[in-house]
């Protein structure tokens, strides 16, 4: 990354307790199979974003909510431990989101229930309004409600800042969204959703969907595509593919959202948005080597080091 500037991004969303269970299959519904583990990490994609960024070298900034609870009091210091700033974080009389997720040969299937995430509400955004706009690149999901999400993606732009919309978990947003989002960054099941499309199951159908979101006003259309790395799409530029690296996976949670997390924090530093690409997908690839969301995002030099050992 380009360290002769420390990038300023700010990030309006959820902060969950994750409750991760592992076992050797998925169960049927109706089925009870046996866990082997069980542990507790943090999460929410927010968070997760927020914790990323950090650990590459940007100051970062987090609005959203926890309960006044256990999980939250432990939430809150795991962001502080980071050096988050959250001051943007409330505590509300709901209680903290929690994500009840189950792992199995390195997949994940996620339940989430919000708490104190759906009640991060637009006057959020209005009173910490100075926090968000003053930085670099603000960065927002799908894990609070749309109508903070719209209100912290008019802010921003209407304050001249870069914004990425992650569009996740899977959620069709309105068209007008489009013009205040410098990226918007579906992975494929996402996109489906987005276009109405069943799955994405070639390059070809890819494009098509890709092509169809710049119709409706997407300027530039990141797709994650896991193991496989990202595409970014230009309106006036093409396409850039950037591979994935191959790693021994242990856990994915939070894969993307180091993706997010690096590519704000390169990208606000200053690198080109092709060569930001290249750090979110390598910091992602090395993220899912540790179990959690956050165990395994790296620090800028132990990226770094990983990079030289791998070219
Ligand atoms: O993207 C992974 C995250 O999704 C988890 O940490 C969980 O909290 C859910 O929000």
């Amino acid at each position: 990354m380009n360290q002769t500037k420390r990038p300023l991004v700010a990030v309006v969303g959820s902060i969950n307790m994750d409750f991760v269970v592992e076992s050797a299959l998925f169960p049927e519904p109706g089925q009870t199979v046996l866990g082997k583990s069980i542990s507790y990490f943090a999460g929410g994609k927010g968070a997760n974003q927020a914790v990323a960024a950090a650990r590459l070298g940007a100051e970062v900034r987090m609005v959203g909510a926890v309960g006044g609870d256990e999980f939250g009091n432990k939430l809150l210091s795991v962001l502080e431990a980071e050096g988050i700033d959250i001051r943007g974080v409330r505590v509300s009389d709901r209680a903290t989101g929690i994500a009840s997720i189950m792992v199995s040969g390195g997949e994940n299937t996620i339940v989430v229930v919000p708490g104190a995430n759906g009640a991060v509400g637009p006057e959020d955004v209005t009173v910490h309004s100075r926090l968000i706009a003053e930085a670099d690149i603000v960065l927002v999901q799908l894990e609070i409600p749309f109508d903070t999400v719209e209100a912290a993606l008019r802010l921003a732009k209407s304050s001249g800042k870069k914004t990425v919309l992650n569009p996740a978990p899977a959620g069709v947003f309105p068209d007008e969204w489009l013009q205040w989002t410098d990226i918007v960054t579906p992975n494929e099941t996402e996109l489906a959703a987005l276009v109405g499309a069943e799955r994405l199951d070639n390059p070809a159908v890819l494009d098509a969907a890709m092509q169809k979101l710049h119709e409706r006003g997407a300027q530039r259309i990141i797709v994650t595509l896991g193991a496989n790395g990202a595409v970014l799409s230009t309106r006036s530029e093409g396409l850039v593919r950037v591979q994935g690296r191959k790693v021994e996976v242990v856990d994915t949670t939070g894969a993307g959202d180091t993706f997010h997390g690096a590519l704000a924090a390169a990208w606000a530093s200053g690198e080109s948005l092709p060569e930001a690409l290249r750090t979110a997908v390598d910091a992602s690839a090395l993220s899912v080597t540790k179990a959690g969301a956050q165990t395994g995002m790296p620090t800028a030099a132990e990226l770094d080091a990983w990079r030289k050992a791998a070219n």
